[in-house]
């Protein structure tokens, strides 16, 4: 598969101002080394508990916020045997010189709060491809509506502000506008959380109907690992700033390699896992100003030894396109058939 995308060693720490001087005196640590490679026409699920730093991986890919440190590599379409191209060196001249204004979008989770409430339906959807084109009125008229009809509306809906409508449509135009400029990525943060079950489920088949038809890749946020189960083909999880596992979707149902993973899973109803025991998380999420030493998960692992407390492990791969970050990673299955959960 070709690459799209390589993230390394990306560090995004947030400084935490203090004293009257307003001068640093701590960070969060919000993302804390990843390494992740994203390849084109893929589906990555990105899971993991609340304050992970999933949004912030979404917001540092598209530039939104800068690294502390490591490394964003583009590489252009055919040309994987290339040096990737570093985007955080680049300015505002550098990416519109490679084209890729617009080549990179995000959906939020929140569609009241993503769509500019003064704009009309035309100008929210036109105003991306603006950015990226000229085009005369008529033609940029043409394409708000076929964008609009390829979400399931209409051009009834062109003059209409974002309050008229429901919740699933407002998503359905933050997609229209994602889509307009077409993007070779796309972000989604959590487009189906706030809405109904029913309607979530038509998100999502719009979703994956226009990934099919525009061969898009996304990066898919989510809670739900049900959700990335249906939309995704790789999944990435995070903990505290880190990824401890990266797995095909099937692989990582199958059989998990973290127990971190395995604590996720454990959270799904058994049908939808293979894992029959499992792991329940007792405890918060350690701060991510500042974090556990050793393994960040060993605070809340049944399996955590000395080594644990001491050692950061490494994402290393177990098997073809499996990588898992965790000492005991090889024994882990005996320690799960010796446990006593259920
Ligand atoms: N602009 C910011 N300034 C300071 N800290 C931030 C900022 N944005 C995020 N953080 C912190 O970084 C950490 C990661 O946040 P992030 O929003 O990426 O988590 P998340 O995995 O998306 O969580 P959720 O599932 O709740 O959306 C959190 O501890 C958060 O408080
Ligand atoms: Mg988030």
């Amino acid at each position: 598969m070709e690459k799209l995308l390589e993230l390394k060693q990306i560090k995004k720490h947030y400084p935490i101002l203090g004293g009257i001087l307003k001068r640093q005196v701590n960070s969060v640590k919000a993302l804390d080394g990843i390494d992740l490679t994203i390849h084109r026409g893929e589906s990555i699920g990105v899971v993991g508990e609340s304050g992970c730093g999933k949004t912030t991986t979404g917001k540092t890919i598209l530039r939104l916020h800068k690294p502390s440190s490591g490394s964003i590599l583009y590489y252009p379409e055919n040309s994987d045997s290339s040096p990737g191209i570093a985007l955080e060196k680049l300015g505002k001249q550098g990416i519109a010189k490679l084209g890729l204004n617009g080549k990179m979008q995000m959906v939020f989770q929140d569609p009241t709060t993503s769509l500019n409430p003064r704009m009309i339906i035309k100008n929210i959807i036109a105003e991306p491809i603006r950015v990226q084109e000229k085009l005369s009125s008529r033609k940029l008229n043409a394409k708000v509506i076929s964008l609009l009809e390829l979400v399931g509306l209409s051009q009834d809906h062109l003059l209409r502000y974002p309050h008229e409508f429901s919740g699933g449509q407002r998503q359905r135009i933050a997609v229209a506008r994602a889509i307009a400029t077409n993007p070779e990525l796309i972000i989604l943060d959590e487009p189906t959380s706030a809405l109904d079950v029913s309607v979530q489920a038509q998100i999502l088949n719009l979703l994956k109907k226009l990934k099919q038809e525009f061969n898009l890749t996304y990066v898919f946020i989510t809670h739900h690992l049900l959700v990335v189960k249906y939309i995704s083909t790789r999944i990435v999880v995070m903990y505290l700033g880190k990824i401890i596992e990266i797995a095909r979707t099937e692989d990582l149902f199958a059989r998990p390699r973290h127990p971190y993973t395995i604590a996720l899973l454990s959270g799904i109803p058994s049908t939808d896992r293979r894992v029959s025991k499992r792991i329940v998380l007792s405890g918060d999420v350690p701060s991510p100003i500042d974090p556990p030493d050793g393994c960040r998960f060993h605070t809340r692992c049944p399996f955590a030894i000395d080594l644990c407390r001491i050692k950061q492990p490494v994402l290393e791969q177990v098997q073809t396109g499996h990588q898992v970050a965790c000492h005991r990673k090889q024994e882990l299955e005996v320690l799960m058939k010796k446990s006593d959960f259920s």
